[in-house]
């Protein structure tokens, strides 16, 4: 009879459907190397305690050694009867280096403390090691995209109506903005998570005196946390992960809905790389923006994540409860998720093409009505007068079926304000509009030229 880790004071067995429903191997095998590590600090601190001899210890770090090339190799061999990942290691050890020492390994030890160390080791790890990494590169694509293309204007939006000229890159440096700000807060999140709950027990502490800072340094953590029972039950890691890639990919849709947008033959601003889009099966002249739709609809998978785990440990009591293994297969899926979606958008946005003279020529006059307006504010007219003249010159341009407000003759503007001179006509020029708008995050180029490198600073 196959003795389960737990198995002593019971007498039936489990029924095969609820072994397999409440056995999470299938997904937190993923977590195997922070396992290992996990344990290999773990012994160590019972041999600091006199629990385990140096010469156990030695062999067990061998064996475990041994476990993590098994791994990583592909070549271990999963049971039936494993658990999750740590049942696992643990049947595995013994096979390795005989029940007498690995039944050692646990003393004091719980899979409450284990879990949540691995989880705060992968958490850490993944995020340090890729996430992180592929987010500075999108950054960095968009910083030198931005740099390239300094001399392209085109429309900028508010309620996707033409607004106001702007540059290119002021738009690329908006997102880039967004991003850095993504990036920082992570960085925030992978400080706050990296604390020990390692020496915890089940919930109540540590019997045999356990070094729990000795612990914490050896697996790179900064500290530990201070009460066993909030060690074993706090989750909020995993929620601020799952709310951080919400607000990510929350970024991302709106990026990529901009590049649809700007992708369409109305629009034809910009033409996505045949790399990164798809054709139809029915109408041969298709070539479809998929990457960015795919972008676009999968940041709502990772919002119903963040709101599914909220769900799931809500009102749970006190401290470890089974509903707390339902963070994994949310956590990594959204991990996944970013990481492709990261990728995906640098492919995008390193690849597509900008069709200059379309986002020039969708430049209209009306959009230099504000500047209209503001050439009197220099005149000495409030801006609520001159908002309202302004006003007036596009409705009679419009009325009287010109193409622009720079088609009204000295005379028709004299005839509306008096004030006009000459000079008006010089201030009918997109690149000048841009220009003037040189304070700090503007658009002119001095100004967008600044915001790329404040944001490369902080990478
Ligand atoms: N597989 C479990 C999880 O991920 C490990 C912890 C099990 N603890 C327990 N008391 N049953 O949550």
């Amino acid at each position: 009879k196959k003795q389960k880790l737990w198995g002593g004071r019971f007498t039936g067995e489990t029924d095969p459907l609820m072994h397999l429903y409440n056995a999470s191997l299938p997904y937190d095998y993923k977590m195997y190397k922070a396992d290992l590590q996990g344990t290999k600090v773990y012994t160590a601190g019972l041999e600091k305690i006199g629990l385990l001899t140096s010469d156990e210890l030695s062999k067990i770090h061998e064996g475990l050694d041994q476990i993590n090339e098994e791994w990583s190799k592909g070549e271990f061999v999963r049971h039936a009867s494993d658990e999750d990942i740590h049942t696992a290691n643990e049947r595995r050890l013994g096979e390795i280096i005989g029940r007498d020492i690995a039944g050692k390994v646990h003393t004091g030890r719980s899979r409450n403390d284990q879990v949540a160390t691995d989880m705060r080791l992968y958490c850490r790890d993944i995020l340090n090691e890729s996430i992180l990494p592929s987010l500075a590169k999108f950054i960095d694509v968009l910083i030198a995209r931005g740099r390239e293309e300094i001399d392209v204007l085109m429309p900028g939006y508010t309620h996707l109506q033409r607004a106001q000229p702007i540059r290119w890159s002021h738009w690329l440096s908006s997102y880039a903005t967004y991003f850095t700000e993504d990036y920082k807060r992570l960085q925030q999140i992978v400080e706050r998570l990296n604390k020990s709950p390692l020496g915890a027990g089940a919930l109540a502490g540590h019997p045999y005196g356990i070094d729990r800072e000795f612990l914490a340094e050896g697996l790179g953590f900064q500290g530990v946390i201070g009460n066993s029972l909030a060690a074993v039950s706090d989750r909020d890691f995993v929620v601020e992960i799952m709310f951080w890639g919400s607000l990510f990919m929350n970024h991302i849709s709106r990026f990529a809905e901009d590049l649809i947008i700007y992708s369409t033959a109305e629009f034809g601003f910009v033409k996505l790389s045949d790399a990164y889009s798809t054709g139809s099966s029915l109408m041969p002249q298709k070539k479809n923006p998929d990457s960015l739709e795919l972008l676009r609809g999968k940041s709502g998978r990772v919002f119903g994540q963040l709101s599914g785990f909220l769900m799931s440990i809500k009102s749970i009591p006190s401290t470890y409860n089974k509903d707390m293994q339902e963070d994994k297969e949310p956590l990594f899926d959204c991990l996944t998720t970013v990481e492709h979606s990261t990728l995906i958008a640098t492919g995008v946005v390193s690849t597509l093409s900008i069709v200059r003279e379309k986002m020039e020529g969708a430049l209209t006059m009306d959009m230099l009505a504000t500047d209209l307006a503001d050439y009197l504010v220099r005149k000495g007219v409030p801006f609520r007068e001159t908002h309202h003249i302004s006003g007036e010159c596009v409705a009679l341009a419009e009325k009287t079926g010109l193409s622009g407000i720079d088609k009204l003759s000295l005379e028709q503007y004299k005839a509306i304000d008096s004030r006009f001179g000459a000079d008006v006509f010089e201030i009918f020029n997109f690149e000048q509009s841009v220009e003037r708008r040189d304070a700090t995050g503007g658009t002119a180029k001095s100004a967008v030229l600044k915001q790329l490198s404040a944001l490369e600073a902080q990478l």
